[in-house]
């Protein structure tokens, strides 16, 4: 899945979500503690396309996990809609919730040991499922899933007896067992050091391009979010940028190019990343102007300056327009590393073509007007863009 090549559609179809396995639409979960309400997703808006490897990244508390227990069916929304492979887990019943979270998804923890049972062998954790299920075949396709996870010769050993990465490979198989539509699973690597962390994420990798199965994946690990075609982040309980990455075929060979968007959710709102917002002091409210290629974004220094808005200003400071390109070429949160190419950058617009860029062409002409400072810009790409 590392070679999507456009995630333009994503926003334009005719039904919100259709044709995706997991649509989430203007979620919300609120946690009620005492007196206190604490909005861990608030309105948070997702599609994950079939067979698709998306890997959600966000800081501590921003609600990756609260959404996964959404989608995992352990947990109900507050407000919104969360459709998954045709499941709208608002409208279930308890049997067929039961029945959804035993058949639709499998889920792989972070503890180790709340994965498996601890006095089942491997091959008794990955039959369990399917005994819940009645299933008749269910010793040949657990054979054959710790065959998949390279364990067949672990069958008999209860879980003390394996290590923390052959307990995830055993908790991939048992997740896998009744061939769910959706893997979820919450920083499955997170106890694990990194040279085994990295052998279990390739489990999940062939999981998702063999079997097909569509994998949304938590993690803190820049290693292993930048492996895959698509990284979301969450910030504050919602979606706030996507990581996309893709292969080009230049004379050199393949290269890898990711660029980071802002998303933008279905009534048009924009999370601005932080650090523009502080380099240009936005705060409250901005100025914002259409060009025939991108949206400027402007500070709200009227008051300060005592003149008009942008481009009204012929070079004069008031309608500085927001630096280039389209998220983080600041690398905002420089963990996920904002936007790479080989350790060198692809600037927004430059580059990609075909690719979702916001702008056709570097420095591309604009709408008459345009503050200079724009043109001045340094940066290798396009223009401001949302
Ligand atoms: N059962 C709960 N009761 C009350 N508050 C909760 C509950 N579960 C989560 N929260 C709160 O909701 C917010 C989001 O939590 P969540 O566990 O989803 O974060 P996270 O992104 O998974 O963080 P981490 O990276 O630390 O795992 C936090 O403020 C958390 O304290
Ligand atoms: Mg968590």
């Amino acid at each position: 899945m590392t070679e999507r090549t456009s995630d333009a559609p994503r926003h334009h179809r005719a039904l919100y979500g259709e044709g995706a396995a997991i649509v989430c639409d203007n979620l919300v979960r609120i946690f009620k503690v005492a007196d206190l309400e604490v909005v861990a997703l608030q309105g948070l808006d997702l599609l994950v396309d079939p067979g698709e490897l998306v890997a959600i990244v966000g800081a501590s508390g921003s609600g990756k996990s609260t959404l996964l227990s959404i989608l995992g069916g352990l947990d109900v929304p507050s407000a919104g809609r969360a459709i998954v492979a045709n499941h709208d887990l608002g409208q279930l019943t308890r049997s067929e919730r039961t029945r959804y979270r035993r058949e639709v998804v499998g889920i792989v923890w972070q503890q180790t040991s709340q994965n498996l049972l601890p006095y089942l062998t491997a091959a008794e954790n990955v039959e369990l499922p399917m005994v819940l299920e009645g299933r008749g075949d269910r010793r040949a396709r657990a054979a054959e899933l710790l065959e998949l996870v390279g364990l067949a010769d672990r069958a008999d050993h209860r879980p003390e007896r394996l290590s923390g990465g052959e307990q995830q490979r055993v908790a991939i198989a048992v997740a896998l067992a009744n061939r769910p539509a959706v893997m979820l699973a919450d920083e499955p690597t997170g106890e694990l050091d990194s040279t085994t962390s990295a052998d279990v994420f390739a489990l999940l990798r062939r999981v998702n391009a063999e079997l097909g199965t569509t994998i949304v994946v938590v993690t803190h690990d820049a290693a292993i979010s930048e492996q895959v075609g698509r990284t979301v982040r969450i910030r504050d309980g919602r979606t706030s940028t996507e990581t996309v990455r893709r292969t080009e075929l230049t004379e050199e060979g393949h290269r890898a190019i990711s660029e980071e968007f802002a998303v933008l959710d279905r009534a048009g709102r924009l999370q601005l990343p932080k650090a523009h917002i502080e380099a240009l002091e936005l705060s409250r409210r901005v100025r914002l102007r259409l060009e025939s290629d991108h949206v400027g974004i402007w500070p709200d220094r009227e008051r300060a300056a005592g003149e008009g808005g942008p481009g009204e200003s012929a070079g004069a400071s008031p309608g500085r327009p927001v630096g280039p390109g389209p998220v983080g070429p600041t690398a905002e949160e420089a963990g996920e590393g904002a936007r790479r190419a080989d350790g060198g950058s692809a600037g927004p617009g430059a580059g990609p073509a075909g690719g979702g860029g916001p702008t056709g062409a570097p420095g591309a002409p604009s709408g008459g007007g345009r503050p200079p400072a724009a043109r001045a810009a340094d940066h290798d790409g396009g223009e401001a863009g949302a």
